[in-house]
């Protein structure tokens, strides 16, 4: 296996406005867990093996020191171009959605984001490391009047040029037709878990059906997530027998095979690592030889329904469970 991957090489998704999404990004959150700065030097050292997209957020708490991994990836010589950045608008920021970008874009050194997202579609927050338990007071439910007011404010951002294309994420088919009926300037991309047993069909096909770019976070079933965002239910991809054979197979790692899996679905990937090894593997999973048409139908079969970042925390009223979020009989689940 080569150590450099040709950034070229890497296939891309196009979104509506033309602009091309490279289908393996490097995710950066941290889960709480590994540093910021181990982080921005996995960005420094992920672009010398030939990434060219970041997955970043305010509140991974890193922006400000990967943006000097930004810059010297462009000091040595990748045009900004040739980058596809993405940040998010966190919870509480809904109503200052212009303050928050122009902050994201000094912390990470950069005069235009690639694409900018509303990271949740509630305006409810929590401290980092909190309990799975942590209840915030002041949360609310799904209003789509402020989220449309939030939309407006991305609107804004897109027309200053200070974003190329904004997106959701974390919406559901309900929310989604709303937004879509409402907005001015339609999403472009919507950011979603997707992972061989949480595929999300549905709600895959109704993104893609709609134009939109399928962004599938946490590819390879999340392993190192949270405590708050553990169930004893939860089941584990890299593990499950049809994975691991087609590994064998190939002779790469399990989570290369959901990698490819949600590639060859049409999924633009945002998998997390801090290790050369893993994230270079996880790079040459786009441009490697692909899994047949016949596992791909096995693969499609071993769907779980299982959710791993079931988002209690953000939970509005007392003695909710996580599927509220979620709307899971078709409705928005009402405040
Ligand atoms: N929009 C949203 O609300 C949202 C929510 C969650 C996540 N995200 C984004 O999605 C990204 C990825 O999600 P995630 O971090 O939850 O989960 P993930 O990418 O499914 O899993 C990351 C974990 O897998 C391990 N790993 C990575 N590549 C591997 C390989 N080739 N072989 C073996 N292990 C490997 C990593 O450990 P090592 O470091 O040891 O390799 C890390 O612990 C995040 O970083 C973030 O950018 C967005």
């Amino acid at each position: 296996m080569s150590d450099v991957i040709d950034p070229k090489s890497v296939p891309t998704r196009t979104l509506k406005s033309g602009a091309k999404i490279p289908v393996v990004g490097l995710g950066t959150f941290g889960s709480d867990a590994v540093t910021g700065d181990q982080i921005a030097a996995a960005v420094l050292d992920a672009a010398s093996v030939g990434y060219r997209h970041f997955d970043c957020a305010s509140v991974y708490g890193n922006e400000h020191l990967i943006g000097p991994s930004l810059t010297k990836i462009m000091a040595g010589g990748v045009p900004r171009s040739d980058l596809w950045v993405t940040s998010k608008v966190w919870n509480d920021q809904h109503k200052e959605v212009e303050k928050a970008c122009e902050k994201s874009l000094r912390d990470l050194q950069l005069d235009y984001l690639d694409l900018y997202l509303v990271h949740w579609p509630f305006p409810n927050f929590h401290p980092p490391g909190c309990a799975p338990d942590y209840h915030n007071p002041d949360a609310k439910a799904y209003i789509h009047e402020e989220y449309m007011a939030t939309w407006g404010q991305m609107e804004r951002l897109q027309e200053r040029g200070l974003v190329r294309a904004i997106g959701t994420s974390n919406v559901t088919i309900p929310k989604l037709k709303l937004i879509l009926r409402d907005a001015r300037i339609k999403p472009e991309a919507n950011e979603m878990e997707m992972h061989p047993h949480f595929q999300q069909k549905e709600l895959f096909e109704f993104v893609t059906d709609n134009g939109l770019v399928p962004i599938g976070y946490s590819p390879i079933g999340s392993p190192g997530r949270p405590e708050r965002d553990r169930t004893p239910e939860d089941t584990v991809d890299m593990e499950d027998p049809v994975i691991v054979r087609i590994a064998e197979r190939l002779g790469v790692h399990p989570a290369i095979v959901c990698l490819k899996w949600g590639i060859q679905r049409g999924e633009v990937v945002i998998p997390f690592s801090v290790k050369r090894r893993n994230y270079l593997a996880n790079l040459q999973a786009a441009v490697s030889a692909p899994i047949t048409d016949a596992e791909m139908q096995e693969l499609a079969a071993i769907d779980k329904n299982c959710r791993l970042i079931k988002g209690q925390v953000f939970l509005w009223k007392e003695g909710q469970t996580w599927e509220a979020l979620w709307d899971v009989d078709g409705k928005i689940t009402p405040p």
